[in-house]
């Protein structure tokens, strides 16, 4: 079908795989500079927008949408769309894509390694290393083994469940939490609990949660208060999930020994956010579904959406 007429806009910088598949079939309007596309630009092309590839890096709402009164489909290159006001652009008649399934082992990846690190101190290791004091290595304690301990996964998607069969190859017991029991759980070998047993039984938690309104806030003081003295905490997730006052006071205090974030609230974190004075814990900047093969496989199911959905197919994946 020739979609020459459609014009596809993108809110970033898009991968040179999503521009060859895009543009020969539609007219292309992508800012491929730092930064965002600026404000006046953005508002002509939003005027004239069929579809658009959103990065991630904005709101799209009513108030967008009213500037963007042709606008079909919104597909995104993430997994998460909390920045989507879904009723919004379903009243519209606006369809959503977004890229669930190709970005599981690269963030299932990252919780690892952050789970490994509240348990090891990695980073920390590095930095001690890297302050000359390698010799006085005692001073920094020593870590807790992931065998035989027990993960608690809250909320066990595909996600949940990939970060479920790593921590298995270390010998660990998982337990999870989620809205619904899964089917699949015990292929997994991971045990549905409640929200009260898995706060109380875990000696590491990781958040693998959607955020919701359900979820907002989840991790709150009462939380932390009812988890496991010393309990390791990951959250690769959103960090609006986290209360990070409560999980500040929980580091400091030794009832969380360990955290490690790839999601923070807010976000970006600032370099001198209290959070970052704490020595047991680990934030990396987003940064879990960064691979090279990831992005362009979240690129690629992108594009693939924004035609489907242009050509009246249905779409790889689409927010319902
Ligand atoms: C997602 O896709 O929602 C992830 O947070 C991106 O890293």
């Amino acid at each position: 079908m020739d979609l020459k007429d459609k014009i596809v806009i993108c809110s970033g910088k898009i991968r040179p795989i999503a521009i060859e598949y895009l543009q020969d079939k539609v007219t292309l309007k992508s800012w491929q500079q730092r930064g965002r596309v600026p404000e006046e630009q953005w508002n002509e092309w939003l005027k004239e927008a069929d579809a658009l590839y959103s990065t991630g890096n904005i709101r799209i709402d009513e108030k967008l949408l009213q500037k963007a009164p042709k606008l079909q489909v919104a597909a995104q290159s993430s997994v998460g769309y909390d920045n989507i006001d879904v009723e919004a652009c379903h009243a519209r008649g606006v369809k959503i894509g977004n890229t669930p399934g190709v970005l599981v082992n690269a963030v299932a990846d990252i919780a690892y390694g952050l789970l490994i690190d509240t348990a090891r101190g990695i980073v920390r290791g590095h930095l001690h290393t890297k302050n000359g004091l390698w010799g006085e290595r005692k001073a920094m304690g020593l870590g807790v083994d992931l065998y035989n301990k027990t993960l608690g996964v809250v909320g066990f998607g595909n996600i949940g469940s990939a970060i479920a069969k790593r921590a298995q190859a270390s010998g660990m017991r998982i337990i999870y939490h989620n809205r619904r029991r899964r089917l699949n759980d015990a292929a997994s070998g991971a045990r549905y609990v409640s929200w009260e047993e898995l706060l109380k039984n875990s000696d590491f938690i990781v958040v693998a949660v959607t955020l919701n309104p359900s979820t907002k806030g989840l991790f709150n003081e009462a939380a932390f208060a009812a988890m496991k003295d010393g309990v390791r905490f990951v959250n690769i997730s959103r960090g609006k999930v986290v209360d990070t006052d409560a999980l500040y006071e929980a580091l400091k205090s030794g009832k969380v020994a360990a955290a490690g974030l790839d999601v923070t609230e807010p976000e970006p974190l600032p370099g001198d956010h209290p959070l970052l004075t704490l020595p047991n814990i680990t934030v990396t900047p987003h940064m879990a579904s960064a691979t090279e093969e990831t992005r362009d496989e979240m690129a690629l199911v992108t594009a693939q959406n924004i035609i489907a959905a242009l050509s009246g197919q249905p779409m790889l994946a689409q927010v319902k």
